[in-house]
């Protein structure tokens, strides 16, 4: 595996390839980052995999300072999962002057859920990625569904701004009691290790429901939202959405939803100090 870190030796190195697949990473990785990586392979002549923690989809009071950064195991991790090129800039390399020139994501998609609690995350991210889109020149790239709106968000980019670039949903990987793995479950303590797994059986739960023919969503979300307060969470959201264009579907549009795939479930809430959030399609 090559590691990279400045723009001008990227570009050098890639002008041999016609087919870049990339995975954007903040790094910290995991086996939900590694499987977006074995996917890559096949889908291009040169996997290149981004380390970059990145300042600007992170709110003053966040843990950019103390996001977990862990140089040396992700590069062995990396390399054994097939990544060819890991590029990782410095601050300075990506950001030599503040990035006055943003992408910002439509409201109706970006200011909602995700957005709605984290002001402005999903214009960081945007920004972000059209900078690496714009310094890999990939032709795939692909984003975990774990993130489902921002998967969405960058998906609706891509298209609005003609990028000739494919991007692709990975399924999100979970650890065997079914917690979505992520790079902010280092923060639960043991206790709270074993309490996280709630959150996802909190929407097998709501899909039950929904499958047993619960029309009215509000009190269906208002249910599953208590249950976890009760057992000490704090939630942001837990809500019934289409996986379209994530809006609340209306109760006529419901049947067909559920009878052809056409939801997706998706939830924020903090046990202790960590924000976890999670999401199901059905
Ligand atoms: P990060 O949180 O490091 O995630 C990098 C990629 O891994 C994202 O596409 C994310 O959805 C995916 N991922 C994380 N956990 C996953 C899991 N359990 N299963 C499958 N995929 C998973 O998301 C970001 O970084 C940043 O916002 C980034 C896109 C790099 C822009 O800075």
């Amino acid at each position: 595996m090559k590691i990279i870190h400045t723009i001008a030796e990227l570009r050098t190195h890639l002008a041999a390839f016609k087919h870049p697949a990339f995975v954007p990473t903040m790094g910290n990785l995991h086996a939900g980052h590694l499987a977006l990586v074995r996917q890559a392979k096949p889908l291009g002549d040169v996997v290149v995999v981004s380390i970059f923690v990145n300042r600007l989809q992170f709110l003053p009071h966040e843990d950019f300072d103390t996001y977990p950064r862990t140089w040396e195991a992700d590069c062995q991790a990396l390399d054994a999962a097939g990544c060819d090129v890991l590029f990782a800039p410095s601050e300075k390399e990506l950001y030599p002057e503040p990035q006055a020139f943003t992408v910002q994501p439509p409201t109706d998609l970006a200011n909602m859920l995700e957005g709605h609690f984290r002001p402005g995350f999903f214009g960081g991210v945007c920004t972000v990625v059209m900078k690496l889109f714009a310094c890999v020149q990939p032709r795939v790239a692909l984003f975990g569904k774990k993130d489902y709106q921002q998967l969405m968000v960058i998906q609706r980019m891509a298209q609005q701004f003609a990028l000739p670039i494919e991007v692709i949903g990975g399924p999100t990987q979970r650890s065997d009691d079914g917690l979505a793995l992520s790079s902010r479950n280092n923060y639960l303590s043991p206790a709270e290790r074993v309490e996280a797994v709630q959150l996802s059986l909190a929407l097998k739960a709501m899909a039950q429901a929904l499958q047993a023919g619960a029309t009215i969503l509000p009190a269906l979300e208002a249910v599953a939202t208590e249950a976890l307060e009760a057992r000490g969470w704090k939630p942001d959201y837990l809500t019934v959405r289409q996986r379209s264009n994530l809006q609340t579907p209306s109760a006529a549009e419901l049947p067909s939803l559920l009878t052809h795939s056409g939801l997706v479930l998706l939830a924020a809430a903090r046990v202790g100090n960590t924000r976890l959030i999670d999401n199901l399609e059905i």
